[in-house]
């Protein structure tokens, strides 16, 4: 494989022109070359990019590229790539350290210890849906749904209490909202990380049966007693990683499910479907949209290219889950898929933690909300949609949808 440099020296940061949900069209040319494409990252490297899913997959899992000064994937990049690691900062640690801290927290994401929060989760869809139900639309499926679901779920997870959920939830909401006032933000980072380590503190004094309390006497007893900055960057790095992308999911897939009524429709007939859906839309929308960055620690191999120490890679994740040799016909939903070998959640050391608790949540609202109002449809015309087309997480700013009142059930 060699390096190609096609018709493009900047990072594709817009998706494709004629479909919203499909990624940049440079990755297919890409693709088919076979090479890394050297080009401009958003976050002020040059670095190269792989495109083919089997590419993704050796650059996510070689132990010669390390995330420790890759920003994250999930926040808003800076440019600032050599700041120093926050500890407790999972994304951005490699090695023995990431691997420590990863086993204590392993053991909250566990498939049975994440069903035991279905019917909480599945409680928490059907208020919402009541709630939309009561009133006339239009509403904002992204204000008035996407977004308190995952942050309620969150809450429950780190253990807030049900008194102090308002306020975290109205916190959030502005972090990783649309929000792009500067002070604004800066006000609402500040709150919380002050909310968090008010919490950490009362955990730490008093732990209790919740993913904070149980973390913090589980490395007790493995005598690696976690510092308050540890926890509350933990807590931090759960609340964004869990609460931004499974929003912006559940937003982007309403809107291109109601974009495809023959796939709707079968989801509407069988919810049942919801299980293998969910992982086809991941795959489809891949909202990490501009993949993953590394930067190599020592030479790496890729075909028959080889990447120096210092240099970045990033792994396009949206383009490896479009690759054909894969998923066949990879420009095109299809429910019934079953395309759980996806890279939407990244691969490797670094693959999404939250991924069990992701597709709960999902599950849920793909089998209850087009069931419960199955006139669901968009109150403006498509092309008045707002794409995050720069953000690091894909979606929709806002979706403003009705339904006919008839669907009160
Ligand atoms: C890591 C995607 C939901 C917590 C990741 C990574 C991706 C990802 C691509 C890998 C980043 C990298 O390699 O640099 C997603 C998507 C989600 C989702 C698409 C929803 C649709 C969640 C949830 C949680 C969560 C619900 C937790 C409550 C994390 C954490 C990591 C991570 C802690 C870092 C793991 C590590 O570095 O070892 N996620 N995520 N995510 N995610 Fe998620």
């Amino acid at each position: 494989m060699s390096e190609t440099t096609i018709g493009v020296t900047s990072f594709p940061t817009t998706r494709d022109s004629s479909c919203p949900f499909d990624p940049p069209a440079e990755y297919a040319e890409l693709r088919a070359q076979e090479g890394t494409a050297s080009l401009a990252c958003p976050v002020g490297v040059n670095a190269r990019v792989v495109s083919r899913y089997a590419d993704v997959r050796a650059v996510l899992s070689d132990p010669n590229l390390s995330s420790h000064a890759a920003p994250s994937t999930h926040v808003v990049a800076d440019g600032q790539l050599d700041r120093p690691v926050a500890p407790g900062s999972l994304l951005h640690m490699d090695g023995p350290d990431h691997a420590r801290l990863r086993r204590l927290l392993t053991p909250e994401f566990t498939v049975k210890r994440i069903q035991a929060m279905r019917p909480y989760i599945q409680g928490l869809v059907d208020d919402h849906v009541d709630a939309l139900l009561a009133r006339t639309g239009p509403v904002d499926l992204v204000q008035d749904f996407a977004l308190p679901i995952p942050s309620l779920v969150i809450c429950e997870l780190l253990g807030v209490d049900y008194g102090d959920r308002d306020r975290f939830q109205e916190q959030t909401a502005v972090l990783i909202g649309t929000n792009s006032d500067p002070e604004a933000l800066q006000r609402a980072n500040a709150e919380v990380v002050g909310f968090m380590t008010q919490l950490v503190l009362a955990k730490m004094a008093a732990p209790g049966d919740d993913l904070l309390g149980r973390l913090i006497v589980r490395a007790r007893e493995n005598g690696q007693e976690l510092s308050v900055e540890e926890l509350v960057t933990l807590g931090i790095t759960l609340l964004i990683a869990g609460h931004e992308t499974t929003a912006n999911m559940i937003g982007l897939s309403t809107l291109a499910l109601l974009r495809q009524p023959d796939q709707l429709a079968a989801l509407r007939a069988d919810p049942g479907l919801a299980g293998t859906a969910v992982d086809e839309m991941l795959r489809y929308l891949s909202i990490v949209h501009f993949g993953v960055l590394r930067q190599a620690t020592g030479g790496v191999t890729i075909g028959d290219e080889t990447i120096k120490a210092g240099e970045w890679l990033v792994a396009a994740l949206s383009a490896g889950n479009r690759d054909e040799s894969v998923f066949p016909d990879p420009d095109r939903i299809d429910l019934r898929r079953g395309a759980t070998a996806h890279l939407a959640f990244g691969y490797g050391i670094h693959q999404c933690l939250g991924q069990q608790l992701a597709r709960v949540e999902l599950q849920e609202v793909f089998a209850r909300l087009h069931q419960r109002i199955p006139t669901l449809r968009l109150a403006v015309p498509f092309e008045e949609v707002e794409f995050k087309d720069h953000a690091l997480v894909y979606g929709v700013r806002a979706l403003p949808v009705t339904w006919d009142v008839e669907d009160d059930r």
